[in-house]
């Protein structure tokens, strides 16, 4: 039996597994529908994030809501995560173990929530959940299987803000990913 979400929470609720939590306000650990079957994760919060408790609420995130009200996809029927549920300071990359401490959340979330999608935002959540064979510049846009479940390695959304380039193939693997739950009969 998975963990349900709520007992994801309450497990995390003082978590002291790792350095992070003693310049966090607040824990992210995720946001939207529990029974979704489409899953984001991210890399780690930033300081907006930080101050709400949920997950991409900054810049980035407002970008990508950008992008998902114009291919038609409510936020509200996917569920958005994060690698490491506690703000790296200075919006450093997580470390190793930081990651290390926080990676049994974001699976057991995933056992939780059994989505047949997984967009995975950036190089930190495709190495971390996939492995760090796989490259960011040659994996995107392409699906990966895995255990029955389809893996859509994509930009992080921060990184659109620098680069008009990827903004579009952003939206061309979000394309997909609607191509892909069309076929599975998927609400978005
Ligand atoms: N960047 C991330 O990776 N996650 C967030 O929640 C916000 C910004």
């Amino acid at each position: 039996m998975s963990e349900s979400i709520n007992e994801i929470k309450k497990q995390i609720e003082n978590c002291n597994k790792c350095k992070l939590c003693k310049t966090r306000t607040n824990i992210v650990l995720g946001d939207g529908d529990i029974n979704a079957k489409i899953m984001l994760i991210g890399e780690g919060p930033g300081a907006d994030e930080d101050k709400e408790g949920l997950p991409f609420v900054g810049k980035a995130g407002k970008l990508m809501n950008f992008a998902f009200d114009g291919l038609g996809i409510n936020r509200k029927n996917l569920y958005i995560t994060n690698i490491v549920k506690c703000r790296p300071p200075q919006n450093r990359d997580p470390e190793k173990d930081e990651i290390e401490a926080c990676i049994g959340y974001v699976e057991n979330q995933i056992k939780s929530i059994n989505p047949k999608i997984i967009v995975l935002l950036g190089k930190i959540a495709l190495q971390n959940i996939l492995g760090s064979e796989y490259k960011i510049t040659s994996s995107r846009g392409k699906w990966i299987e895995k255990d029955g479940i389809f893996y859509m390695p994509t930009w992080h959304p921060a990184a659109l803000l620098r680069d008009e380039n990827k903004k579009i193939q952003f939206w061309q693997d979000l394309e997909l990913v609607k191509d892909k739950a069309d076929e599975m009969k998927i609400n978005y």
